[in-house]
């Protein structure tokens, strides 16, 4: 059928010639992606007028044609971006729609713009474009946190607080070091987004239905007007390829897990047993029946949040799964995903970079909390060591003086000499040193460790990554 025989009927599918009777109307919709694909009208427009442009440099296309396919593209782009444009799910998808408009509009000449080309490399192409446009904006947001964490990080470079094994109180740390425990997380997850960044910035367009075609094309010139690095190598592996999508999902899922970490400590910190930290109100939401209640609801969510983006990653692997080679139809079936897990990650990494540099600390509460769970045993055994006692037995002997510690309710830098001479012998007055809080930490005074002197010098080495960005 052609346009011209049936000008009456909703929009004639571009593919409708060998067929004899009209789609299901349900098939029609369940085969339909452009309510999701739409998204990426952009992308599928530069794509096009980049296509257009190499036809017409090959001399496939006029430069008068070029220009007429362009000129309307631009003005169905700008019909769209004004919430104008009526798309049809008879056309089913973002391409179709945007081309069948693209001929209504120029006539002939829009019916061209496909010569050399399938909705194979195009949607492709298309997906390619727009992870690489999102992974930038990610890419910032995440930028942003890490900034946000070494702002808070570096303010809280003496602020002392209990680490944890086993959420059981270990030795103390200062808060600055936590949080850029925090950072080094996001520094690999950063490191994992440009690396998929670099394989999906390559072009697909080109490969066409699968084969290739038979025009002379240039693929180097498409590439190079996408901004895309170079054209992918071979046409079947290009139009089946989704690597580049499994990809973002497996980063996306880990920097979840991240953040779904630091979310759990966000909100045990924030209650009143640990009473470690104070949320602004803003990142908060009430309760309607309890009045005194202030719950961290964007740390919450943010980790519940990482459930649907692990998902995403499954569902993408298992789509991928056995497909055959070329394209298949069960590829449309990667936008949803992708593009969820991309909102995602976006919107929780908004909500951790606004809320991070917000945080204040209670300094006292958690001076108090690192003092109870007798967090400097380490340093006494250690300081035993120094005196010639063997590791095992300093162990036993410290051990023992927890043991009394508990028996009496008292912390080892709250004992006086005397106390801890009844353990051993080799005990003298320098031991108060190692005992408090701010000796202990102060000793971790390596690559790494915790002292807040390390903390300083390895927040401005961050810094110096930041800056290479
Ligand atoms: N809407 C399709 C997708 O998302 C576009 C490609 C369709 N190609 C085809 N031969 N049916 O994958």
């Amino acid at each position: 059928m052609s346009q011209d025989k049936n000008p009456e009927e909703s929009p004639i599918k571009p593919w409708g010639g060998r067929f004899t009777e009209p789609t299901d109307a349900f098939v029609e919709r369940f085969t339909a992606s452009v309510d999701f694909d739409q998204r990426m009208y952009h992308q599928d427009i530069n794509g096009s007028i980049a296509h257009a442009t190499m036809l017409a440099k090959v001399g496939v296309l006029t430069d008068d044609e070029k220009q007429q396919i362009i000129d309307g593209l631009e003005d169905i782009r700008a019909e769209i971006a004004a919430g104008k444009f009526e798309w049809s799910v008879t056309l089913e998808d973002v391409h179709m729609n945007i081309e069948a408009a693209l001929t209504a509009r120029i006539g002939i000449t829009g019916k061209k713009l496909h010569t050399g080309r399938s909705r194979n490399d195009q949607v492709a192409t298309d997906i390619r474009l727009y992870l690489r446009d999102e992974i930038d904006v990610i890419a910032k947001e995440l930028t942003r946190l890490q900034e946000g964490l070494l702002l808070v990080a570096e303010r809280e470079a003496d602020t002392i607080m209990p680490g944890f094994t086993h959420l059981q109180t270990a030795q103390p740390v200062t808060f600055g070091h936590h949080l850029l425990a925090w950072f080094e997380m996001l520094q690999r997850d950063y490191t994992r987004l440009m690396d998929c960044r670099q394989r999906a910035n390559q072009s697909p367009l080109g490969a066409a239905a699968l084969a290739g075609t038979t025009y002379p094309i240039d693929r180097a010139y498409t590439a190079e007007l996408l901004g895309f690095d170079k054209p992918t190598a071979n046409s079947l592996d290009s139009v089946s390829d989704r690597d580049f999508a499994i990809e973002f999902c497996a980063f996306a899922s880990i920097l979840m897990t991240h953040l779904s970490r630091a979310s759990e400590e966000l909100v045990l910190w924030t209650s009143a047993q640990f009473n470690f930290i104070e949320l602004p109100d803003r990142f908060c939401t009430g309760s309607s029946i309890m009045p005194q209640k202030k719950n961290p609801d964007v740390p919450e969510l943010v980790r519940g949040k990482s459930g649907r983006v692990n998902g995403h990653l499954i569902c993408m692997l298992t789509l991928m799964k056995s497909q055959p080679l070329a394209y298949n139809k069960d590829n449309q079936e990667d936008k949803e995903p992708l593009f969820d897990a991309l909102d995602t990650v976006r919107d929780c990494l908004r909500a951790f970079a606004d809320m991070i540099p917000a945080i204040t600390s209670k300094k006292d509460s958690m001076y108090e909390a690192a003092k109870r769970g007798f967090s400097t045993a380490t340093d006494l055994a250690d300081y035993l060591v120094r005196k010639g006692i063997a590791f095992r037995d300093s162990h036993e002997i410290v051990g023992k003086s927890v043991a009394y510690g508990i028996e009496v309710g008292k912390d080892l830098s709250d004992m006086s000499l005397e106390e801890l001479q009844q353990f051993s012998s080799e005990i003298t007055a320098d031991v108060f040193d190692v005992l408090t809080l701010e000796g202990s930490v102060a000793a971790r005074d390596h690559i790494g460790g915790t002292a807040p002197n390390q903390v300083r010098k390895a927040a401005a080495t961050a810094k110096t990554l930041l800056a290479e960005r």
